[in-house]
């Protein structure tokens, strides 16, 4: 990484490799025509996240959405595919597309516990015990060397009583977790947007080259107490949730113990505002209008603007998931923007909303075009 300091030693400018986003929510239609751009100028790379609606669980579905990425994004941005695991998807298909690298991954999504999630694993236990499909699925991924990339968060503990949410990470990290390992010890993984003390002392204690995190920028700005000071910001409301200040100081010890299995992974997803203002809200957030410039701020709040940020930002994950490192750079300076844009997107024959993170507030980094 490249960095000027102005005559008073603060950091105005960063170059660094161009980054790869592991964890993004591009939708499909008009929102990916609107998102696809502003991640391709950011990012080289980024791993599909498959809970579009229907979710991505055959190679036709695959073939498509890529296509539609790269109109999108231009044929310079590489799309990193990933399957829906779902409690009837095919071993074959995962074979089939593990196999020949169209696909890089496979996401678990416990059922019902996110956004796009009815699809999802019903019962944790299939992704363990021989004889099912899924536990069918991560035996093809493992051969092929695949990563499954977990939502890590259960709804029940094991007499069937309904979690706390703010426990939903714990629990999964010390039941849930060591059994997929166990069940499947060749198989790689990547535990998403990784939010808890708990989470952070697993990955210190087990990361390494079959086991990795990626985090994203929001766990490490705020904690619970900016998402409900003077009442329930809609915007920074995402799955997971945001714990207590102690969980965000121990994902900044995380990110800045300069870790080879800790990587960028923004989980931009945006919703139309009619779904952030309903009755029930939907988790997600547009992130990806300043996919890399928030983690510049987050890692200049830490001390950790230097070399760190660029293995994070750049490094860690494209290895992670076999790519070399990028020979294109990008650069961001220190010149403070306020997000004034809300993107609308046509629906239907309507023209709708998406409320870009921290819109009518200050962003400090701003992207040199
Ligand atoms: C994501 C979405 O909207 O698709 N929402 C979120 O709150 N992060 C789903 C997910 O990644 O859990
Ligand atoms: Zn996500």
């Amino acid at each position: 990484m490249e960095i000027s300091h102005d005559t008073e030693g603060l950091p105005v400018k960063i170059a660094i490799r161009k980054p790869l986003d592991g964890h993004e929510h591009l939708r499909r239609d008009s929102m990916l025509k609107m998102v696809g751009p502003m991640v391709a100028k950011r990012f080289r790379a980024a791993i599909v996240m498959p809970n579009t609606v229907p979710p991505i669980t055959t190679e036709s579905q695959v073939c498509g959405y890529l296509k539609e990425i790269w109109q999108a994004t231009g044929p310079d941005f590489l799309p990193l595919m990933t399957l829906y695991l779902t409690d009837t998807l095919e071993p074959s298909h995962v074979e089939a597309l593990v196999g020949v690298g169209t696909v890089k991954g496979i996401k678990y999504y416990p059922r019902g516990l996110t956004t796009n999630s009815d699809s999802g694993v019903k019962n944790p236990s299939s992704l363990w015990t021989s004889g099912t499909r899924p536990y069918e699925c991560l035996q093809a991924l493992a051969e092929h060397g695949g990563v499954l990339l977990l939502h890590a968060a259960d709804g029940f503990d094991e007499n069937g009583v309904e979690l706390d949410p703010f426990d939903q990470e714990k629990h999964f990290i010390e039941h849930t977790l060591p059994r997929i390992r166990d069940a499947h010890p060749k198989l790689k993984i990547s535990v998403e947007h990784l939010s808890t003390k708990w989470g952070v002392e697993y990955l210190l204690k087990h990361g390494g080259p079959l086991l990795g995190c990626s985090l994203t920028a929001q766990h490490l700005l705020l904690d619970r107490r900016d998402w409900l000071r003077g009442g329930f910001h809609p915007q920074r409301f995402w799955w997971p949730i945001i714990q207590p200040t102690e969980h965000r100081e121990a994902l900044r010890v995380l990110a800045k113990a300069d870790k080879p299995f800790v990587w960028l992974g923004s989980d931009s997803a945006p919703h139309p505002v009619e779904k952030k203002r309903a009755d029930c809200c939907a988790g997600g957030v547009l992130m990806a209008h300043a996919g890399i410039e928030l983690y510049v701020e987050a890692f200049e709040n830490m001390g950790a603007l230097d070399d760190r940020f660029e293995r994070f930002a750049s490094i860690n994950g494209a290895r992670f998931y076999g790519l070399g490192d990028s020979d294109e750079t990008i650069e961001l300076v220190r010149e403070e923007w306020t997000v004034r844009h809300s993107p609308h997107i046509a629906d239907g024959g309507t023209s709708k909303e998406v409320i870009p993170f921290r819109l009518g507030e200050k962003i400090r980094w701003k992207l040199v075009a």
